[in-house]
Protein backbone atom coordinates (compact mmCIF):
# COMPACT_ATOMS: atom_id res chain seq x y z
CA UNK A 1 0.00 0.00 0.00
CA UNK A 2 1.19 3.51 -0.70
CA UNK A 3 1.92 5.91 1.51
CA UNK A 4 -0.44 8.14 0.05
CA UNK A 5 -3.29 5.80 -0.05
CA UNK A 6 -2.52 4.64 3.14
CA UNK A 7 -3.28 8.15 4.89
CA UNK A 8 -6.26 8.37 2.97
CA UNK A 9 -7.28 5.16 4.22
CA UNK A 10 -6.31 6.52 7.72
CA UNK A 11 -8.14 10.17 7.23
CA UNK A 12 -11.31 8.06 6.12
CA UNK A 13 -11.51 6.22 9.54
CA UNK A 14 -12.66 9.42 11.99
CA UNK A 15 -10.08 9.12 14.90
CA UNK A 16 -12.29 10.06 17.64
CA UNK A 17 -12.28 7.86 20.78
CA UNK A 18 -15.46 6.50 20.36
CA UNK A 19 -14.44 5.26 16.93
CA UNK A 20 -10.96 4.44 18.19
CA UNK A 21 -12.67 1.49 20.66
CA UNK A 22 -13.01 2.15 24.35
CA UNK A 23 -9.94 -0.29 24.47
CA UNK A 24 -11.64 -2.96 27.43
CA UNK A 25 -13.86 -4.70 24.40
CA UNK A 26 -16.87 -3.63 26.15
CA UNK A 27 -19.55 -1.80 24.35
CA UNK A 28 -20.15 1.74 24.07
CA UNK A 29 -22.09 3.50 27.27
CA UNK A 30 -24.06 6.52 28.03
CA UNK A 31 -21.16 7.72 30.24
CA UNK A 32 -19.02 7.96 26.72
CA UNK A 33 -21.85 9.51 24.99
CA UNK A 34 -21.60 11.98 27.88
CA UNK A 35 -18.05 12.56 27.71
CA UNK A 36 -18.08 13.29 23.90
CA UNK A 37 -20.30 15.75 24.29
CA UNK A 38 -18.31 17.37 26.79
CA UNK A 39 -15.31 17.12 24.80
CA UNK A 40 -17.02 18.30 21.61
CA UNK A 41 -17.05 15.28 20.09
CA UNK A 42 -19.31 14.55 17.39
CA UNK A 43 -20.64 10.96 17.21
CA UNK A 44 -22.63 8.40 13.87
CA UNK A 45 -25.77 6.74 14.65
CA UNK A 46 -27.18 4.59 12.06
CA UNK A 47 -30.54 1.87 12.70
CA UNK A 48 -30.12 -1.70 12.20
CA UNK A 49 -32.67 -4.43 11.91
CA UNK A 50 -30.35 -7.42 11.64
CA UNK A 51 -27.47 -9.23 12.79
CA UNK A 52 -25.57 -9.19 9.60
CA UNK A 53 -25.92 -5.44 8.76
CA UNK A 54 -25.06 -5.08 11.91
CA UNK A 55 -22.38 -6.65 12.11
CA UNK A 56 -20.55 -4.75 9.32
CA UNK A 57 -21.65 -1.28 10.84
CA UNK A 58 -20.00 -2.12 14.12
CA UNK A 59 -16.42 -3.27 12.40
CA UNK A 60 -16.94 -0.07 10.58
CA UNK A 61 -16.91 1.65 14.12
CA UNK A 62 -20.47 2.91 14.44
CA UNK A 63 -20.99 3.63 17.86
CA UNK A 64 -24.69 3.31 18.70
CA UNK A 65 -27.36 1.35 16.52
CA UNK A 66 -31.14 1.84 16.80
CA UNK A 67 -33.23 -0.54 16.23
CA UNK A 68 -35.90 1.51 15.10
CA UNK A 69 -39.44 1.23 14.37
CA UNK A 70 -38.92 2.45 11.07
CA UNK A 71 -38.17 -1.51 10.90
CA UNK A 72 -42.16 -0.51 9.84
CA UNK A 73 -41.01 0.74 6.49
CA UNK A 74 -37.84 0.03 5.93
CA UNK A 75 -37.76 -3.95 6.96
CA UNK A 76 -41.46 -5.35 7.75
CA UNK A 77 -43.08 -4.00 4.51
CA UNK A 78 -45.57 -1.58 6.35
CA UNK A 79 -46.69 1.82 5.19
CA UNK A 80 -45.46 3.20 8.27
CA UNK A 81 -44.21 2.84 11.80
CA UNK A 82 -47.53 2.59 13.42
CA UNK A 83 -48.19 -1.20 13.09
CA UNK A 84 -44.62 -2.37 14.28
CA UNK A 85 -45.70 -4.48 17.33
CA UNK A 86 -42.89 -5.49 20.72
CA UNK A 87 -42.41 -8.50 19.71
CA UNK A 88 -41.04 -7.73 16.44
CA UNK A 89 -39.04 -5.19 17.35
CA UNK A 90 -37.76 -7.28 20.43
CA UNK A 91 -36.82 -9.84 17.34
CA UNK A 92 -34.97 -7.42 15.85
CA UNK A 93 -33.38 -6.10 18.79
CA UNK A 94 -31.98 -9.52 19.84
CA UNK A 95 -30.16 -10.13 16.29
CA UNK A 96 -28.46 -6.82 16.37
CA UNK A 97 -27.37 -7.17 20.02
CA UNK A 98 -25.92 -10.91 18.77
CA UNK A 99 -24.49 -9.22 15.79
CA UNK A 100 -22.64 -6.58 17.49
CA UNK A 101 -19.73 -6.54 20.09
CA UNK A 102 -19.26 -2.65 20.88
CA UNK A 103 -22.07 -0.69 19.68
CA UNK A 104 -24.63 0.54 22.20
CA UNK A 105 -27.51 -1.19 20.90
CA UNK A 106 -30.96 0.98 21.22
CA UNK A 107 -34.73 -0.45 21.06
CA UNK A 108 -37.20 1.50 20.01
CA UNK A 109 -40.30 1.35 22.46
CA UNK A 110 -42.97 1.06 19.67
CA UNK A 111 -46.71 3.01 19.08
CA UNK A 112 -48.68 1.57 22.06
CA UNK A 113 -46.54 -0.01 24.05
CA UNK A 114 -45.53 2.92 26.36
CA UNK A 115 -48.35 5.77 26.37
CA UNK A 116 -50.74 4.40 28.58
CA UNK A 117 -48.50 4.61 31.60
CA UNK A 118 -45.12 4.45 33.06
CA UNK A 119 -45.67 0.98 33.98
CA UNK A 120 -46.68 0.14 30.41
CA UNK A 121 -43.33 1.61 29.30
CA UNK A 122 -41.22 -0.35 32.04
CA UNK A 123 -42.72 -3.50 30.74
CA UNK A 124 -41.78 -2.54 27.56
CA UNK A 125 -38.73 -1.16 28.26
CA UNK A 126 -37.73 -4.59 30.31
CA UNK A 127 -38.12 -6.82 27.35
CA UNK A 128 -36.03 -5.08 25.34
CA UNK A 129 -33.12 -5.11 28.00
CA UNK A 130 -33.80 -8.76 29.32
CA UNK A 131 -34.59 -10.72 26.19
CA UNK A 132 -33.08 -8.88 23.40
CA UNK A 133 -30.12 -7.51 25.34
CA UNK A 134 -30.32 -3.68 24.77
CA UNK A 135 -28.23 -1.13 26.38
CA UNK A 136 -31.00 1.38 26.33
CA UNK A 137 -34.32 2.43 24.41
CA UNK A 138 -35.67 5.20 22.68
CA UNK A 139 -39.04 6.40 22.85
CA UNK A 140 -40.87 9.49 21.22
CA UNK A 141 -42.38 12.44 22.79
CA UNK A 142 -42.10 15.71 24.70
CA UNK A 143 -43.74 16.60 28.63
CA UNK A 144 -46.93 14.16 27.88
CA UNK A 145 -43.69 11.49 28.44
CA UNK A 146 -42.20 13.08 31.27
CA UNK A 147 -43.73 10.59 33.74
CA UNK A 148 -42.42 7.54 31.61
CA UNK A 149 -38.80 8.52 31.33
CA UNK A 150 -38.87 9.55 34.73
CA UNK A 151 -39.87 5.67 35.79
CA UNK A 152 -37.71 4.00 33.08
CA UNK A 153 -34.69 5.99 34.42
CA UNK A 154 -35.27 5.07 38.24
CA UNK A 155 -35.48 1.65 37.46
CA UNK A 156 -32.46 1.62 35.72
CA UNK A 157 -33.47 2.10 32.13
CA UNK A 158 -31.47 4.60 29.93
CA UNK A 159 -33.78 6.38 27.94
CA UNK A 160 -32.64 8.21 24.31
CA UNK A 161 -35.80 11.00 24.00
CA UNK A 162 -37.49 11.91 20.75
CA UNK A 163 -39.21 15.03 19.18
CA UNK A 164 -39.40 17.38 16.42
CA UNK A 165 -41.24 15.11 13.95
CA UNK A 166 -42.45 11.91 15.89
CA UNK A 167 -43.19 9.46 12.93
CA UNK A 168 -45.56 7.47 15.24
CA UNK A 169 -48.13 10.55 15.92
CA UNK A 170 -48.67 10.37 11.69
CA UNK A 171 -51.99 10.19 11.80
CA UNK A 172 -52.64 13.15 14.16
CA UNK A 173 -50.23 14.98 11.90
CA UNK A 174 -51.98 14.56 8.56
CA UNK A 175 -48.11 13.51 7.42
CA UNK A 176 -44.35 14.04 8.12
CA UNK A 177 -44.06 17.71 7.93
CA UNK A 178 -40.84 20.26 9.73
CA UNK A 179 -41.42 20.41 12.81
CA UNK A 180 -40.47 23.44 15.38
CA UNK A 181 -41.23 26.03 13.19
CA UNK A 182 -42.29 29.59 14.28
CA UNK A 183 -41.20 30.94 17.89
CA UNK A 184 -44.41 29.34 19.68
CA UNK A 185 -42.97 25.91 18.69
CA UNK A 186 -39.94 26.96 18.51
CA UNK A 187 -40.14 27.47 22.38
CA UNK A 188 -42.41 24.48 23.41
CA UNK A 189 -39.22 22.25 21.36
CA UNK A 190 -36.74 23.80 23.58
CA UNK A 191 -39.09 23.23 26.82
CA UNK A 192 -39.76 19.99 25.95
CA UNK A 193 -35.74 19.18 25.96
CA UNK A 194 -34.73 20.43 28.84
CA UNK A 195 -37.73 18.97 30.48
CA UNK A 196 -36.74 15.58 29.35
CA UNK A 197 -33.09 16.31 30.43
CA UNK A 198 -34.26 17.13 33.70
CA UNK A 199 -36.46 13.56 33.47
CA UNK A 200 -33.42 11.90 32.82
CA UNK A 201 -32.83 10.89 29.61
CA UNK A 202 -29.28 10.37 28.46
CA UNK A 203 -30.16 11.53 24.52
CA UNK A 204 -32.56 13.37 22.63
CA UNK A 205 -33.00 12.87 18.64
CA UNK A 206 -34.57 16.03 16.96
CA UNK A 207 -36.36 14.50 13.84
CA UNK A 208 -37.14 17.51 11.19
CA UNK A 209 -36.27 20.48 13.27
CA UNK A 210 -34.80 23.88 11.00
CA UNK A 211 -31.10 23.82 11.70
CA UNK A 212 -31.01 27.25 14.12
CA UNK A 213 -33.01 25.86 15.99
CA UNK A 214 -31.53 22.34 16.84
CA UNK A 215 -28.29 24.17 17.04
CA UNK A 216 -29.76 26.27 19.49
CA UNK A 217 -31.14 23.49 21.95
CA UNK A 218 -27.86 21.10 21.53
CA UNK A 219 -26.01 24.57 23.02
CA UNK A 220 -28.66 24.75 25.60
CA UNK A 221 -28.90 21.67 26.93
CA UNK A 222 -26.04 19.26 28.46
CA UNK A 223 -26.87 15.81 27.11
CA UNK A 224 -26.25 14.54 23.60
CA UNK A 225 -28.81 15.55 20.36
CA UNK A 226 -28.96 13.52 17.76
CA UNK A 227 -30.05 15.29 14.47
CA UNK A 228 -32.12 14.00 11.74
CA UNK A 229 -32.81 16.28 8.83
CA UNK A 230 -32.21 19.10 11.54
CA UNK A 231 -28.65 20.71 9.92
CA UNK A 232 -25.15 20.12 10.78
CA UNK A 233 -25.82 21.94 14.46
CA UNK A 234 -26.12 18.63 17.09
CA UNK A 235 -24.08 16.78 18.76
CA UNK A 236 -24.88 13.61 16.65
CA UNK A 237 -26.50 12.38 13.35
CA UNK A 238 -28.60 9.20 12.86
CA UNK A 239 -29.88 8.03 9.65
CA UNK A 240 -32.07 5.21 8.07
CA UNK A 241 -29.83 2.42 7.20
CA UNK A 242 -31.29 1.49 3.98
CA UNK A 243 -31.88 5.34 2.96
CA UNK A 244 -27.87 6.02 3.97
CA UNK A 245 -27.20 2.59 1.62
CA UNK A 246 -29.46 3.64 -0.96
CA UNK A 247 -31.55 0.21 -0.61
CA UNK A 248 -34.99 2.20 -0.18
CA UNK A 249 -36.79 2.43 -3.25
CA UNK A 250 -38.15 5.54 -4.81
CA UNK A 251 -37.21 8.92 -3.76
CA UNK A 252 -35.62 9.99 -0.46
CA UNK A 253 -36.14 13.24 1.98
CA UNK A 254 -33.70 16.20 0.89
CA UNK A 255 -31.51 15.65 4.03
CA UNK A 256 -30.83 12.32 3.68
CA UNK A 257 -26.84 11.59 1.86
CA UNK A 258 -26.78 8.23 0.16
CA UNK A 259 -23.43 6.98 0.12
CA UNK A 260 -23.67 3.69 -1.79
CA UNK A 261 -26.42 2.46 -4.19
CA UNK A 262 -27.32 -1.28 -2.74
CA UNK A 263 -30.12 -1.28 -4.16
CA UNK A 264 -28.63 -1.13 -7.77
CA UNK A 265 -25.52 -3.62 -6.76
CA UNK A 266 -27.95 -6.00 -5.39
CA UNK A 267 -30.37 -6.07 -8.43
CA UNK A 268 -27.62 -6.67 -10.68
CA UNK A 269 -26.22 -9.43 -8.47
CA UNK A 270 -29.95 -11.01 -8.44
CA UNK A 271 -30.38 -10.62 -12.35
CA UNK A 272 -26.68 -12.23 -13.21
CA UNK A 273 -26.94 -14.99 -11.01
CA UNK A 274 -30.63 -15.72 -12.71
CA UNK A 275 -28.76 -15.20 -16.10
CA UNK A 276 -25.97 -17.82 -15.15
CA UNK A 277 -28.52 -20.22 -14.29
CA UNK A 278 -31.19 -20.15 -17.06
CA UNK A 279 -28.05 -20.29 -19.81
CA UNK A 280 -26.31 -23.29 -17.50
CA UNK A 281 -23.31 -21.19 -16.73
CA UNK A 282 -23.79 -22.04 -12.95
CA UNK A 283 -22.73 -23.49 -11.23
CA UNK A 284 -20.06 -24.85 -13.46
CA UNK A 285 -16.75 -27.24 -12.17
CA UNK A 286 -15.46 -24.62 -9.58
CA UNK A 287 -18.88 -24.60 -7.84
CA UNK A 288 -19.51 -28.52 -8.02
CA UNK A 289 -19.22 -31.44 -5.66
CA UNK A 290 -18.02 -35.02 -7.32
O1 LIG B 1 -37.21 4.55 14.04
C1 LIG B 1 -36.24 5.22 13.65
O2 LIG B 1 -35.48 4.84 12.77
C2 LIG B 1 -36.03 6.51 14.29
C3 LIG B 1 -34.92 7.37 13.75
C4 LIG B 1 -35.32 7.99 12.50
C5 LIG B 1 -34.44 8.34 14.74
O3 LIG B 1 -36.73 6.87 15.17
Amino acid sequence: MSAASSATQESAQPKLSLYGGTGTGRRITVRDLAKAKREGEKWAMLTAYDALTAGVFDEAGIPVLLVGDSAGNNHLGYENTVPVTVDQLVMLAGAVVRGTKRAMVIGDLPFGSYQSSPSQALDTAARFLKEAGCGAVKLEGGRRVLPQVEALVQAGVPVMAHIGLTPQSVNVLGGYRIAGRGDEEAEKLISDAKALQHAGAFAIVLELVPAELAARVSAEIEIPTVGIGAGSGTDAQVLVWTDMAGLTPGGVPKFVKQYADLRTVLGEAARAFASDVVHGVYPDESHSYH
